[in-house]
């Protein structure tokens, strides 16, 4: 044992604070609060409220609880997190929470702050999964289960990122003006519904498994017959081969074990007509290293949320997140390779994934 982490060194080296572990420790507190506060419509109330804010027993009112001082309590350690601002006597909304904790806010994440860890039993027995490799039936269960709520949790940010991934493949010549596009495991239809905004000649086929597909039947019901929705597995279900524009693959690769989500990835570039593109949003942890790197650690802590995110894959699906590595090995074994890497809006990965044969004569 060193001498920093005993405490016995020299007066000059400070021993070793568990800061580091309270943070960790206190992260489920923090969750705790944010979900809580969600629930109970705090952040709502406080948009309603307006520039002044309101005095804690004001919010308690506001939000029908009956501990104001708990409420006071709740509104300091948000400020303490850096989602409400206060002078003592009032809290009000920071931009942030604004934009992303009020339920009706266009980005908003209100409904998938609360659902974004998963099945809690999937983390209370991750130490089991860990052990034996296997992901405990009632936690699939569970995650299954939740998908229908999931899915309509992050359609608000999908939506977006959808926009902006049109935007991306205007600009590259890659979105034709009447694009057919196929997404393997739609969910709650928002990227369809996005992509098919940008294009009114567009069509589409959805294919996601029968508990989510209602949802997306009702996103894209204004679409008629634009849109086909086809209910089974993404490996198995019946689409047409070779003559996609656009393939999207959101959010799907990453729960996949590997030999699947290469398959799938191989399946998407089959249905692809000449020119066509592979779109993969995800969550790509960082790649392995050949060789000791000694800035691996600032590497791993820039990619924190998306390590976190590859972890809650391993703690309810067979899948463990993915990496650039993964994408690259896999696209070449279709003949394909990762061209782009875009951030259509922050924290949101985009992918594009294109044929050699419609690269080669732009190298
Ligand atoms: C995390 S959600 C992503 C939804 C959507 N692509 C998005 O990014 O908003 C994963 C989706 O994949 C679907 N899914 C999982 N396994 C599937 C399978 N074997 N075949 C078809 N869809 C599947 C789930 O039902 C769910 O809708």
């Amino acid at each position: 044992m060193s001498a920093a982490a005993t405490g016995a060194g020299p007066a000059s080296a400070p021993p070793v604070g568990p800061g580091p572990v309270w943070d960790v420790v206190n992260g489920l507190a923090a969750f705790g609060a944010l979900s809580a506060a969600l629930e109970l419509g705090l952040f709502d109330a406080l948009v309603a409220a307006g520039e002044p804010g309101l005095p804690p027993a004001e919010l308690a009112a506001a939000v029908s609880a009956a501990d104001a001082d708990a409420v006071a309590l709740l509104a300091d350690v948000l400020v303490s997190l850096g989602l409400l601002t206060g002078d003592g006597r009032a809290v009000r909304l920071l931009p942030v929470a604004e934009r992303f904790l009020v339920s009706g806010s266009p980005a908003s994440m209100a409904a998938l702050g609360r659902l974004s860890p998963g099945p809690w039993s999937g983390w209370q027995q991750l130490a089991a999964t860990i052990r034996t490799g296997a992901v405990p039936a009632g936690t699939r269960d569970e995650l299954t289960a939740m998908y229908p709520a999931l899915v309509s949790a992050t359609a608000p940010t999908q939506r977006a990122v959808a926009t902006g991934v049109a935007a991306a493949l205007a600009e590259r010549g890659l979105w034709p003006a009447a694009p057919r596009v196929v997404d393997l495991g739609c969910g709650s239809g928002a990227w369809l519904a996005a992509l098919l905004a940008d294009r009114p000649a567009a069509t589409a086929v959805g294919v996601d498994l029968p508990g989510v597909l209602p949802v997306a039947r009702q996103t894209v019901a204004g679409l008629g017959v634009r849109v086909t929705l086809v209910e089974g597995d993404y490996l198995e279900v019946d689409v047409p081969r070779g003559s996609a524009d656009v393939v999207v693959l959101a959010h799907v690769l990453r729960a996949e074990p590997a030999e699947r989500a290469r398959r799938l990835l191989l399946r998407a570039l089959e249905l692809l007509a000449p020119g066509g593109v592979v779109v993969v949003a995800d969550y790509p942890r960082p790649d392995p290293v050949a060789a000791p790197d000694p800035g691996r650690d600032a590497v791993l802590a820039g990619a924190r949320h998306e390590l976190l995110l590859s972890l809650t894959m391993a703690a309810a699906t067979d899948g463990h997140g993915l990496t650039l590595a993964d994408l690259r090995s896999w696209a070449a074994d279709g003949g394909a390779r990762l061209t782009d890497v875009l951030q259509p809006v922050p924290r949101q990965t985009v992918l594009l994934i294109r044929p050699d044969s419609s690269t080669a004569t732009e190298r």
